[in-house]
Formats: C-alpha cells, sequence, structure tokens
C-alpha cells in the first residue's frame, strides 16, 4: 500500500521543489499538500501536479486546528513535513506578529494532530539562521549542529523556537520528530522578495539593484533540489530526535552574486544601487554538514555555476510565472521597502 506524505507551504519555493520530487523520484507515495496560499504562495507553481493521480491539494491554515485535524482524519498521513512558515526577513522585521502564529504556533498545531493520529515521522523544515551570524574575518568557523541558538531577526527566532517546541514533542512525548536546517536556497519557484529571483526580475527590466549595505554580507548558497534531497535522506535515513545541517560549502557575498547575475544576463554594472542596510542584519552564514555527509551519504550534486545557470533560464522562460508574483500586493510591497531606502 502507498504511504502517505502530508507537505505543508507545497506551494510556496522548496515545498514545491519537494512536491516535484516526489511525484518524479517516489512514486510510492501519495502526497498531500497542505497550503494556505498566502502572498508568497503560487498556485499556478501547481499546474502539473494537480493532474497528477498520486497528488491531493488542500487549501487551509496551518495555524486552523480543527480544519488540520479534519485533514489529518481523512487522510491519515504517515509521515509529515513541515515547509509552511512565513520565510522573508525583511518582512519579519517590518511585522513580527504573524511569523510567531505561523511559525510557532502552526507547528504546534501541526504536531499536535501528528499525536493524535500518529505518524512514523514529523519532519521540521529549519533554517541555519537559528546559530546567528558569524564573523566575517573568521572563515574558519561554521555552524554545527550543537552551535548555540543565538538568533538575530525576529523570523529566525520563530524559527529557532519552532525547532526547540519540536524537541520538546520528542522528548515528553515521544513523537518522532527530525529536523533538518538548511542554508540560502535559490532555484524555480522563489518568490522575487528574494536576493536572487529579485536581481533577476529587476536587471531582466533594466530596473535598479538594491544591494543592502555594501553587499558585503555573504551566504552559503545550495540549489534547492538538492535541500529536497537532503531532507528525503534525513526522512529515510535519518535518527529521529536528531537535527541536521544541509549546507554545501558555497559561500559567496552578496555583491558577487549581484554581479554574476548581471554578468548572465548581460546587463551592465551600473545598475547597482547601495542602498540602507537590513536592521540587525547578519554578518555571514556557513554550514558544516559533515554530518548528513557521513551519516546520510548526503551531498549537494548541482555546483553553483551550473545552478544559477539553470536559475536565470527558467526565470527568463517563466515570465508569466514571475509577472503573476509581481503584480498586486507585490508592487505595494516593494513601493514600501525600497522606495525611500
Ligand atoms: P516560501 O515563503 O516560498 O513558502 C512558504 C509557503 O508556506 C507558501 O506557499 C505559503 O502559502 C505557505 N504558508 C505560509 N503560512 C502558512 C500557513 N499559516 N498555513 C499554511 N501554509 C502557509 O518559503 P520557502 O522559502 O519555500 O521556505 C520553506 C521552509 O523552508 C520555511 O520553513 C523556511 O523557514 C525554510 N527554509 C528556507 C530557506 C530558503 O533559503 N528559502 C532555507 C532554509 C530553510
Ligand atoms: O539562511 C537560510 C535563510 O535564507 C532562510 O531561512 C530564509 O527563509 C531565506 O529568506 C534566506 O534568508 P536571507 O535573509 O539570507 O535571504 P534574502 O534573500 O532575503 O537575502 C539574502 C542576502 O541578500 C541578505 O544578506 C540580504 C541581502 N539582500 C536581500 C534583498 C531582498 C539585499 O542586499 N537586497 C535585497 O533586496
Amino acid at each position: 500500500m502507498k504511504k502517505t506524505i502530508l507537505v505543508t507551504g507545497g506551494a510556496g519555493f522548496i515545498g514545491s521543489n519537494f512536491v516535484y520530487l516526489l511525484l518524479d523520484e517516489r512514486k510510492d507515495y501519495k502526497v498531500v499538500c497542505v497550503d494556505a496560499l498566502t502572498y508568497a504562495a503560487n498556485i499556478h507553481t501547481l499546474n502539473k501536479a494537480m493532474q497528477n493521480p498520486n497528488f491531493k491539494f488542500y487549501k487551509e491554515d496551518i495555524r486552523n486546528r480543527e480544519g488540520i485535524f479534519k485533514i489529518f482524519e481523512d487522510e491519515k498521513p504517515d509521515i509529515v513535513v513541515n515547509f509552511a512558515a512565513e520565510s522573508h526577513v525583511d518582512r519579519s522585521i517590518e511585522n513580527p506578529a504573524i511569523f510567531l502564529e505561523t511559525n510557532i504556533l502552526g507547528t504546534q498545531v501541526m504536531m499536535d494532530a501528528c499525536r493524535k493520529y500518529g505518524v512514523e515521522r514529523f519532519h521540521q523544515v529549519g533554517t541555519d539562521e537559528v546559530y546567528g551570524d558569524l564573523p566575517l574575518d573568521r572563515p574558519d568557523l561554521f555552524f554545527h549542529e550543537d552551535t548555540p541558538i543565538h538568533t538575530s531577526s525576529p523570523y529566525s527566532t520563530s524559527k529557532a523556537s519552532a525547532d526547540l517546541l519540536a524537541l520538546a514533542y520528542y522528548r515528553t512525548y515521544g513523537l518522532p520528530v527530525t529536523i533538518s536546517r538548511c542554508s540560502n536556497n535559490y532555484g524555480p519557484y522563489q518568490f522575487p522578495e528574494k536576493l536572487i529571483p529579485l536581481m533577476i526580475n529587476n536587471a531582466t527590466q533594466n530596473k535598479p539593484l538594491p544591494v543592502y549595505g555594501e553587499g558585503l554580507n555573504v551566504r552559503d548558497w545550495l540549489y534547492v533540489k538538492d535541500h529536497c534531497y537532503g531532507i528525503l535522506a534525513v526522512l529515510e535515513k535519518g535518527k529521529v530526535g536528531e537535527v541536521y545541517n544541509l549546507g554545501g560549502h558555497n559561500e559567496k557575498a552578496n555583491i558577487e552574486i549581484v554581479k554574476i547575475i548581471l554578468q548572465e544576463l548581460g546587463k551592465p554594472e551600473s545598475l547597482i544601487t547601495h542602498v540602507a542596510d537590513r536592521k540587525g542584519h547578519d554578518r555571514r552564514y556557513a554550514i558544516d554538514p559533515s554530518k548528513a555527509n557521513k551519516e546520510l551519504g548526503w551531498g549537494p550534486t548541482t555546483m553553483f555555476n551550473e545552478g544559477i545557470k539553470l536559475t536565470i533560464q527558467w526565470y527568463k522562460d517563466n515570465m508569466d510565472w514571475m509577472r503573476e508574483c509581481t503584480s498586486g500586493e507585490y508592487m505595494q510591497y516593494y513601493q514600501k521597502m525600497y522606495a525611500n531606502r
């Protein structure tokens, strides 16, 4: 009999890539997607999945206990992977409340449903931002799974809270929990509020590219499909109660990323505009993935110079998708965040 895997946030960036990976490469799963379709989702992302008999979609909010419990009653998932979250640091600085509600209380609702109906695994999709940041002048330092939690933004604090709650549910109730903490993802279907798709979108329209501060902050970039393979590896080979860091030792300063995008698109560097820095801006993220390498046999397969080309080409081929994302609410958001920056 097919196992049922319930994926929350599957209409968003990483969740949708994970849904497609399952439908393509794990045909023995029935995939149930639960997503509230917030501003960050684009339902057209799931067009192809909707035609697959192994896929079912529910528009539901993970904060809605009654609605979530009903889905569990109907679908009886064996495995739950919780991607659903408010995910953008800049928005969390403007309005923290929704981050606490969705990322902490929504996670609690999902785990309560798992306790009530019983699952073989609850996987929490976490972030390296829970470890805070590293200094720019200490390239020898990395985030390990036992690096102390030390958050900077309301977003990272809400994600750290969810991780701690998940570990508490493991210890207190014996819920079979695993957690992965990944570095920055890039690839198809990423909402254009985040660095890479925002810069691709602006550059293709010859609009200014807003680099925060001097652009020297460093992020550790991983192609989204590699993150999805990492989560699968944790589900299939990971130990309950454990945390696994996922990353590919691919650190780049923001300004380097922006220049690569301009070069790939054949656009001039004069489009770069330095704007006011993010409040509390984390300096450097850098994951040590050796535990996942050793215990799960996982490692990235798409190198950055290949992944960024694939990503830019995907956005060029999917301009309609980009236009859907950037109409309506996005215009107001962009105006508010960047107009007088
Ligand atoms: P995203 O913002 O692109 O997608 C989030 C999805 O969750 C959207 O489809 C949205 O509609 C849905 N959602 C939001 N609130 C919801 C709610 N209350 N109920 C149901 N659905 C809701 O985010 P993403 O970049 O795909 O990130 C997915 C997960 O991975 C998040 O938990 C994030 O913290 C984590 N993560 C992201 C990255 C990254 O680089 N993007 C890296 C590490 C970890
Ligand atoms: O590290 C994992 C995290 O990566 C995830 O948990 C988050 O969900 C995800 O959004 C991402 O967080 P960042 O804050 O690192 O990503 P963002 O794309 O917002 O920014 C990347 C860097 O680029 C950061 O240093 C800020 C900078 N930046 C961003 C934007 C949107 C700019 O310089 N200009 C911009 O317009």
